[in-house]
């Protein structure tokens, strides 16, 4: 069951990934291909260690582009992509970056695109993921809770970004975390694709009470805040 998540998991991120490489004209197939390998560890990782979280085992992404890239080199099963120079290079970088906070600086142009590609298709599915079961069950918890975020994860809403996976949550700031990871959306392409979708905004409709009902609230205004802002200084970018 767990590993039939992670492959219908593993072939939407390559068909989002398809997708928004087709609203940036570029190269969908290689976009696509990279969805299909970015957690291949996961395997793996559930054979070796008997878990799928990082905390407990390794770090999926990192262990992923070893196992393609480094000693028995997976990648030689697939087939040469040539559609890209230097195509390993960017494939292992995009995949050992897939979940992590923040991009380092100083990627070349075509790694910093097909990386954050990824990055976007991935997140587009795992809000999809975070509304599977046991999904109404931590909702009630939350609501049974009833408590609020701590500053540190509005200070996050306020300004716009992910919080830190050192912080240790709630349920509830869990849950407001994984919404803030709609700050971090690259494209256009993946913002429509996340609306279409509505599960950010199931996630979003908790049905909490009190302050916690306004942080929620709050989260919710300043998503559609940040998305109007990119909207507008894409708009701007575009004339
Ligand atoms: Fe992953």
């Amino acid at each position: 069951m767990k590993i039939t998540l992670k492959i219908d998991h593993t072939f939407r991120v390559a068909c989002i990934a398809d997708r928004i490489a087709v609203s940036l004209k570029a190269d969908r197939d290689f976009a696509w291909f990279l969805g299909l390998l970015h957690d291949i560890a996961r395997f793996e990782q559930q054979t070796r260690y008997g878990t799928f979280k990082d905390a407990k085992s390794v770090d999926h992404a990192e262990f992923g582009a070893d196992l393609l890239f480094k000693g028995d080199r997976l990648i030689d099963v697939f087939p040469k992509y040539t559609g890209i120079p230097n195509w390993e290079s960017v494939a292992e970088t995009a995949i050992r970056l897939h979940n992590k906070l923040n991009l380092p600086e100083g990627l070349d142009k075509t790694t910093y695109l097909y990386s954050t590609i990824l990055r976007d298709a991935d997140k587009c599915d795992i809000f999809r993921v975070l509304t599977e079961p046991p999904f109404d069950e931590r909702n009630m918890r939350i609501c049974e809770a009833a408590d609020p975020a701590r500053d540190v994860i509005m200070d996050c809403v306020r300004e716009h970004r992910c919080v830190p996976r050192t912080f240790e949550c709630t349920e509830f700031e869990s849950l407001m975390s994984q919404c803030c990871m709609a700050f971090e959306l690259v494209y256009p392409e993946s913002r429509k694709i996340v609306s279409e979708q509505g599960y950010l905004d199931k996630l979003l409709s908790v049905g909490t009470e009190g302050s916690a009902k306004d942080q929620m609230e709050m989260l919710r205004a300043e998503i559609k805040k940040a998305w109007e802002e990119l909207c507008l200084m894409e708009e701007i970018y575009t004339i």
